[in-house]
């Protein structure tokens, strides 16, 4: 009989719940308005020799690099963050070594770390869900290989320091820290230059939240330049595919389009805080285009309850320390409208928030 790998055979299955996602997707954190409108226009382009041809990535390499200010040799374009994660556990990740993650957090670190057969060891944030420092510095061992931290944080929306990012890098030298960037351009803070002048650090980014691309799959993954030749060994040439190189570079320009999706995610942040502030609904502050809050017993019903009125949104009761809590999605201006108006009936409906109030 042939077997998987131990390691692959003890690892939890993980099943995004993708099905039937009709109504106004407010659930997984994606951009809620479409990509650039000339980003579109470049695809709707695409000809059939474009198509039968590889894919080549090192020209819009470059060219993201100097976007980033950064050489060329130290950027690789990824099939999204998630590859970058991959590559990552490939390139570092030997069964005897640990992973730290820090939780809460993205579920991908832990299933590419475990299915290397390394140890994972999960630093849990502090009770407020804030950056737990001291925790992941004492956790550090001299097995610890791979480091990962999102910051900005999903599902908490919470932030990494750049000053406790570089302790971390600094007590780990033999170990990567990969910091997901995600969700950089709702932020707007990032350790990219820091790459340069640190051994260690890697720093990954996305085309899926703010540019709107999250079906066509391209990420960044930026690391030192002794190591990155590395990283590219266990990369496929080809992992790219050719419409989203044709999409990128046209992404990259129309920034006038990313700032103002972020401008609108930001508008929609405050407005969703003050309304869970006067309901009496516990929130934890984001810098991302999201807010986790605290529903409570009656998570679920939440859950269903903005589905009957075509909003989904996501139920986080099951992540550590999150116990009770919905993470609502940002989008435009006028999405915000449609979500606060669900908002308002369902808090009603379900008497959320009342023991806060009362
Ligand atoms: C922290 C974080 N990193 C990475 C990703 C996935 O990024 P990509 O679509 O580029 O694989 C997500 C998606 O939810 C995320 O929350």
């Amino acid at each position: 009989m042939l077997n998987a790998r131990k390691a692959v055979q003890v690892m939890h299955e993980y099943h995004p719940p993708l099905a039937g996602r009709k109504g106004l997707r407010l659930d997984f954190n994606e951009n809620t308005d479409g990509c650039s409108p000339r980003v579109l226009a470049r695809i709707r382009q695409i000809t059939a020799e474009e198509l039968a041809r590889y894919p080549e990535r090192e020209p819009v390499e470059a060219l993201v690099a100097a976007h980033l200010g950064l050489p060329a040799d130290q950027v690789l374009l990824t099939n999204g963050v998630d590859e970058a994660i991959h590559l990552m556990c490939e390139a570092y990740l030997e069964p005897q070594d640990e992973v730290i993650v820090v939780t809460p957090t993205f579920s991908m670190y832990e299933i590419f770390a475990e299915a290397t057969g390394a140890t994972v060891l999960r630093v849990q944030c502090e009770a407020d869900l804030a950056f737990p420092l001291d925790k992941t510095l004492r956790a550090v061992t001299p097995a610890t290989r791979l480091i990962a931290v999102a910051s900005p944080n999903n599902p908490t929306g919470g932030v990494a320091t750049r000053e406790q990012l570089l302790a971390i890098a600094g007590s780990a030298p033999t170990a990567a820290l990969l910091v997901d960037e995600a969700y950089y351009e709702f932020h707007g803070k990032t350790v990219l230059s820091d790459v340069v002048g640190h051994e260690n650090l890697f720093v990954a980014r996305t085309f899926s939240k703010a540019y709107g691309l999250a079906g066509l799959r391209a990420g960044i993954l930026v690391g030192p330049r002794a190591q990155m030749p590395m990283v590219r060994r266990v990369s496929s040439p080809y992992s790219v595919n050719a419409v989203a190189l044709a999409a990128l570079p046209v992404a990259l320009r129309d920034r006038e389009y990313v700032d103002n999706y972020v401008e609108q995610v930001k508008i929609g942040r405050v407005r969703l805080e003050q309304e869970l502030t006067h309901a009496g609904i516990p929130w934890w502050p984001s810098q991302a285009n999201f807010v986790l809050m605290k529903i409570g017993a009656r998570h679920r019903e939440f859950v269903a309850a903005m589905r009957q009125r075509e909003i989904l949104v996501r139920d986080r009761s099951a992540d550590p320390g999150c116990d009770g809590c919905a993470r609502i999605t940002l989008g435009t201006v006028a999405q915000t409208d449609q979500m606060l108006a669900a908002l308002r009936e369902v808090v009603t409906e379900l008497k959320l928030g009342a023991e806060v109030r009362a």
